[in-house]
Order: C-alpha cells, then sequence, then structure tokens
C-alpha cells in the first residue's frame, strides 16, 4: 500500500465492519476484537509488515491494567547503562513512560504501513494493546519476549471509566455516564476489547509458552513489587544482582513520583493528545468499591467467572 493512501484506503473496509459508538467515538470489529478507527489501520499493518528481532521486548496489556508502570520499570530493567547509580541520568525525569517504550498502532504504524525501525538501538522495547490473534506473526515466531499485565475486571473498568471522562470532560464535554460505560464493558464493547477474551488469548498462550510471555497482574505487582520485579527482571534476561537495583527500579518507578514529576504534570502525549497525568490516578486495588453499586459487582463478577471458568484464570 502507498504510504500516501494510507490510513484513508480503510474506509471502504470501515463500512462492511460491525460498528458500535463508544463514548465519544466509533468503534469497529475485526475478527472478535474492537478497535478505534485511528488504530485499527495501524494494527493491520503492523501485523504485515512488523519484522520481530529474537531480541525484542514487547509489552502487551489490554487498556487502564497498570501498564503505564511496566512502561517504566520495563526500560529501566534494560537500559541500566551506568543510570542504575545516576539518578540525574534516569530518562524518565524527562520523558513519559509512552516515549520510552513506543507503541505500534498509536505511534510507528500509524501513519506509515511500514516505517523504517532500524534507528532503533537493540534491545527493541515495543508496546501494544492488541489481543494475541493479532500480533505480527514474526513477534509469536521469533525468540523476542512477551510481557503482558491484566488486571482485576472492575477496576480495570474504573479506571477505564475514570481516564475516558478525563478526556472527554478537558474537551468541555460531559462526563460519560457510568451506566453507560459499564453496559458498554460487560458487552464487551470497548477499545481492544472484549476485555476477558484478550486476557484469555494471552493466558492460554503463556501457559504454552512460559519462556516466551510472562503473565503478570496487577494486584500481584502491588502486593509484593520486588518478587515481580525480579521475575520481570529474570525472565527478560536480565535478573537482578545486587537488594539495592531493584529498590532503585521500583523507586524510580513509583506512582508517586512519576506522577509529580514536570514532564509527567504538564506534558502531553504527541501522537494521541492525551495529557500525561491522565496515566497516573489512585494505583489502588479494590477502588472498585467506591465506584460500582452492588448490582454491577455481581454482574461483572458474574461475566467474569462464566468467561474463565475452565481455563484455571483466577483473581
Ligand atoms: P487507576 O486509574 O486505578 O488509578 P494503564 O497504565 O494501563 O493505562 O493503567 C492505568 C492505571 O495504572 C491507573 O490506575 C494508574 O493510576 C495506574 N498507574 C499508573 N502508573 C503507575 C505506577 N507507577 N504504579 C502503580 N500504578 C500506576
Amino acid at each position: 500500500m502507498e504510504y500516501s493512501s494510507f490510513p484513508s484506503a480503510f474506509s471502504t473496509l470501515f463500512g462492511e465492519l460491525p460498528k458500535e459508538t463508544w463514548c465519544c467515538s466509533d468503534l469497529y470489529n475485526w475478527e472478535g476484537f474492537w478497535y478505534a478507527s485511528s488504530h485499527l489501520p495501524a494494527a493491520m499493518a503492523a501485523r504485515l509488515n512488523f519484522q520481530a528481532k529474537d531480541t525484542d521486548v514487547f509489552l502487551t496489556s489490554s487498556m487502564k491494567t497498570g501498564t503505564t508502570w511496566l512502561k517504566a520499570i520495563i526500560p529501566t530493567i534494560m537500559n541500566p547503562i551506568g543510570c542504575m547509580n545516576d539518578d540525574n541520568n534516569d530518562p524518565l525525569l524527562k520523558r513519559h513512560p509512552n516515549e520510552l517504550m513506543p507503541s505500534l498502532e498509536f505511534q510507528l504504524f500509524k501513519e506509515n504501513p511500514n516505517p523504517d525501525l532500524s534507528y532503533m538501538p537493540s534491545p527493541r522495547l515495543f508496546r501494544t494493546h492488541v489481543p494475541y490473534p493479532m500480533l505480527p506473526e514474526s513477534v509469536k515466531n521469533s525468540t523476542c519476549k512477551i510481557v503482558y499485565i491484566t488486571r482485576h475486571p472492575k477496576d480495570t473498568f474504573v479506571s477505564l471509566w475514570h481516564f475516558l471522562n478525563s478526556l472527554v470532560t478537558t474537551h468541555g464535554n460531559d462526563p460519560w455516564p457510568m451506566n453507560e460505560a459499564f453496559d458498554s464493558f460487560c458487552r464487551g464493547v470497548h477499545a481492544f476489547g472484549p476485555f476477558h477474551d484478550h486476557v484469555l488469548s494471552y493466558w492460554k498462550e503463556s501457559i504454552k509458552r512460559p519462556e516466551k510471555i510472562l503473565f503478570l497482574r496487577y494486584e500481584d505487582m502491588k502486593k509484593d513489587p520486588k518478587v515481580e520485579s525480579r521475575r520481570m527482571a529474570c525472565f527478560l534476561g536480565r535478573p537482578f544482582e545486587k537488594e539495592e537495583e531493584v529498590d532503585k527500579v521500583l523507586w524510580r518507578c513509583s506512582l508517586e513520583r512519576l506522577k509529580n514529576l514536570e514532564v509527567n504534570k504538564h506534558g502531553a502525549d504527541p501522537w494521541l493528545g492525551f495529557e500525561y497525568k491522565f496515566y497516573f490516578r489512585r494505583g489502588s486495588v479494590g477502588d472498585w468499591k467506591n465506584n460500582m453499586n452492588n448490582e454491577m459487582k455481581e454482574k461483572l463478577d458474574h461475566i467474569t467467572a462464566m468467561k474463565f471458568e475452565g481455563s484455571g484464570l483466577g483473581f
């Protein structure tokens, strides 16, 4: 496909796909998952054209599951080059975690279906929100590593609802009513959803290939971040040598520190236009209790139990 005609060449395809309105945007269903029109062409181009290297590292997730925490931790583990001892040399001081692990569908393939990535030093770090089946074949077939993070569905939904409302109210629109957002989430209609199918797609693959996919839960990261970070570092082939290293990584990537850095207080994502501060909120486990009533809790728990039944996956 010509660079100049991308992604407008997809307008015919969009006309043929199932469509739903989600908050302020339209989503299209492609092979069982929902995508915004601004992300689907990029995700399809990446699937077709991205060539993985064995040394690549992918961070994959559904939205609002703690990805930003890992977008900070993984580069800090992978690129300690002398900067471990020098806090003034910490890339996070000047760059939001989004910039340290570029996104296939939000950035790299958004405007060009076949971007030249040869400028990227090895090991290359990438992130994507696409479900496992949508990953480029070369990612699945090479020995590159995938770290997947998920989170309890109720907290994921609440975090997503707050995030969307931060975006819409900034632009002067009314907040999206909780009941509408909840109905969409329960039907699986949200960007990169259905959530449960997304989680299952990586969970099943991580059982088959634990050396390829590390499956993490936000709740475990919160409960014992040292244990989970050590597991991550070993999985990525960069085990910590000293206790101070894991302490340093966790301090640098802590919510309190990141949320108070100037770059994150005042910057905005150049590709998405979102203010960086919206990526940092409470970061607690069980925040759904402050936002959902009992009927909603029962409904989502029921869906989760049905979807995950027999998978061995629990929260
Ligand atoms: P809450 O909205 O519950 O506070 P994502 O990064 O996938 O978009 O997920 C966002 C969630 O992760 C938000 O949860 C946010 O506060 C939390 N988060 C962001 N950075 C974090 C960090 N460094 N440590 C722990 N949680 C973090």
